[in-house]
């Protein structure tokens, strides 16, 4: 039944922070939303994550927080593979037979090499070799479809270029994967009407606590215009950043109606938010405080297992091609 299915991959970069609600609408939800229509590959880029990560106490619990919040936003393991990257040799090994077929010049083009130094820093040689990790990621599966923001796109298109030299160079081998961009579905705004961001400190957590909810909504600013009439669809509306979020958890109908009997009383409309979003991620915050260490170590236990057998078997076929088989 699965066979006839497109093969999607994602890898997880554990780097830690914890996720806002801008991850969730913006990047969670649409992938949840789709990886069950595809025969869906979903692993924790943990080799990826050594080139920032210095401390192995951070990288652990960088990576149990990451497969904690997919499953509870409701990531389904029975329904795809989900796995650790470093559990699967096979992704190194490639990666090292990649990095053998491309040229310094090319990998000197990718945007975090050039980003890296052009701000006059060093970059490690692991960070210089990423886009041929990744591509091995990618391809050592016969990927079809790589769903990740725009920042990813190029690390995409090296993952074709990647393919495609080798098979050039030993034969068909490697799928070509295309690169499927996810386009945020809107931006969620933050409690100052930014663009939500941890870097702007003006996030609402996903997996937060009441209190933690009311502090962040409390904080949303509102300005003291004149109380005009109704409302959000006018750009100046004072109440306009509580509404944006708002808009999020309710259909605009019941808003409607709300913001008309609330209008100029901010303290009452996030009050009623706070209870949205309260009621919204309290079943997550529930079920994620239920996944222990060691609910993660047997999942990623049981998804490591069954990509090492693809992956060991498109090895297989890699080193009988180049000759390392004998
Ligand atoms: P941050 O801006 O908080 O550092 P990241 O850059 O780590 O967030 O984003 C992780 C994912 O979440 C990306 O796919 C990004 O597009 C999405 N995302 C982050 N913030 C928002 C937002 N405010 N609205 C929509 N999507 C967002
Ligand atoms: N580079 C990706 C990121 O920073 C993570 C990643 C590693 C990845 N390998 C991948 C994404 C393979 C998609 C496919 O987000």
């Amino acid at each position: 039944m699965t066979a006839q299915k497109k093969r999607l991959l994602t890898g997880l970069k554990p780097t830690g922070g914890s996720l806002h609600i801008g991850n969730y609408f913006g990047a969670l939800k649409p992938f949840l939303d789709m990886y069950g229509e595809y025969d869906s590959i979903l692993f924790l880029a943990d080799l990826h994550a050594l080139t920032t990560v210095r401390s192995g106490e951070e990288l652990r619990a960088n990576s149990f927080a990451i497969v904690r919040d997919y499953l509870a936003a409701g990531f389904d393991p029975s329904k795809a593979l989900l796995f650790k990257q470093s559990d699967v040799p096979e992704h190194a090994e490639l990666a090292w037979i990649l990095e053998c077929l491309v040229t310094v010049p090319f990998l000197m083009q990718a945007h975090a090499y050039k980003d890296r130094t052009a701000k006059g820093e060093e970059a490690n040689a692991g960070l210089f070799n990423y886009p041929m990790l990744m591509a091995a990621d990618i391809i050592l599966y016969d990927t079809d479809i790589v769903p990740v923001g725009e920042d990813q796109r190029q690390h995409v298109e090296y993952a074709r270029e990647a393919a495609s030299k080798f098979n050039n160079a030993y034969g068909a081998t490697f799928k070509e994967p295309q690169g499927k961009i996810l386009k945020e579905v809107a931006v969620v705004p933050g409690t100052d009407g930014r663009k939500m961001s941890k870097s702007y400190g003006n996030t609402i957590p996903l997996f937060g606590t009441k209190d933690e909810i009311a502090k962040a909504v409390m904080s949303i600013v509102t300005d003291s215009l004149p109380v005009l009439p109704v409302t959000h669809k006018n750009e100046t509306f004072p109440a306009k950043n509580v509404y944006a979020i708002h808009k999020l958890f309710r259909s605009e109908d019941e808003l409607e109606k709300i913001y008309e009997e609330n209008r100029g009383k901010y303290k009452n409309l996030k009050e009623i938010l706070i209870e949205d979003i309260d009621a919204f991620i309290a079943p997550m915050r529930e079920k994620r405080a239920l996944i222990t260490d060691d609910v993660v170590r047997e999942v990623l236990a049981h998804g490591s297992e069954k990509a090492r057998e693809i992956a060991s078997a498109k090895m297989k076929e890699v080193r009988q091609k180049i000759g390392l088989e004998l």
